[in-house]
């Protein structure tokens, strides 16, 4: 039965990111998600279609959002297999319970949970994650309990950034509301490590040896991101999600004092990337990264 709400019981208090993502991030999220479709789906494309799934395997998608990977893992695995997707913020899932119902896809079920927290048996051949592995209060017991997800020998296969200078796209808004607003302060509300914590291959590598995984191993994927369909689209983007929104978001009236002017140097920095059609295509970069759980 699919479960639509975060199981009491075992997620009695939701973490200060959990908390986030559903109270400040959620909103954001459900405005531009067509931009943040487009810019996630473009880096799960090759590494999903070159993914070979065993027709009946049990695969699940953590940090699954909208469902949209989840859904292509069910036609993957087929009606034998079955594929549970897993997300801390529930109306996002309402999204993917709808259009897997629309395709016919009886193989899947979307539960609302932390999935640093979720009490996995050991019944699954794939763990896979789309951007959804950076946020978790603690990585590695977050690894650990994913691990516990898998039979043995089940693989773990998820998608990051790689680190914001290699990220354009999250690195020019940036500097640019720092050019008129202080950084975030220690104390600042965020959705957990965030975008970049796993941008350092040496890093993960250790973190997913000390959560019981091996066979690590990363490849680079490079591509174009559409930011918004107009200049005025992608400012409004860069304002309200990523590490400019963030800088923005943190500074509170001081920032909305000087939006007008934010603004208006966001545009001019977006101005350079606009294509034929009006939209905004910057250059971004991602890691995929694929690990074996060790006996
Ligand atoms: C950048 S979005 C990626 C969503 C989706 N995988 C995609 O590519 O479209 C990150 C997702 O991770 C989810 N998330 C963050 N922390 C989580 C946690 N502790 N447990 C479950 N989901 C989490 C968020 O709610 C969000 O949907």
């Amino acid at each position: 039965m699919a479960q639509t709400a975060i199981q009491p019981g075992v997620h009695e208090e939701r973490s200060e990111y959990v908390e986030f993502w559903n109270d400040t991030l959620a909103d954001k999220f459900e405005r531009f998600r067509k931009i943040l479709m487009n810019g996630l789906s473009y880096h799960s494309e090759i590494p999903l279609g070159n993914l070979n799934v065993a027709p009946g395997s049990r695969i699940v998608d953590v940090g699954c959002g909208w469902g949209d990977t989840a859904m292509q893992l069910a036609q993957k695995t087929g009606p034998d297999g079955y594929v549970l997707g897993l997300d801390c913020v529930d109306r996002f899932l309402d999204k993917g319970r709808a259009d897997a119902a629309a395709a016919g896809l009886t193989n899947i079920e979307f539960v609302a949970a932390d999935v640093e927290r979720y009490p996995f048996e050991p019944e699954f051949d794939l763990c896979f994650s789309r951007f959804g592995m950076m946020f978790f209060q603690n990585p590695v017991a977050a690894m650990r309990n994913i691990r516990t997800a898998l039979k043995p020998g089940g693989e773990l296969m998820f998608i990051v950034w790689r680190d914001i200078k290699d990220n354009p796209f999250f690195a020019l808004p940036k500097q640019v509301v720092l050019d008129f607003l202080p950084p975030p302060g220690d104390n600042a509300r965020s959705c957990g490590p965030g975008p970049f914590s796993m941008a350092d291959p040496e890093t993960v590598t250790k973190q997913l040896e000390i959560a019981g995984f091996e066979d690590i191993r990363f490849e680079r994927i490079d591509g174009p991101v559409t930011v918004g369909d107009s200049v005025e689209d992608g400012m409004r983007f860069q304002l309200a999600l990523g590490p400019a929104g963030e800088v923005f978001r943190e500074a509170g009236e001081l920032a909305e004092r000087k939006r007008g002017e934010i603004e208006q140097a966001l545009r001019d920095a977006l101005v350079p990337y606009q294509q034929d059609d009006g939209s905004i295509v910057m250059p971004c970069s991602s890691w995929t990264i694929r690990a074996r759980k060790a006996d």
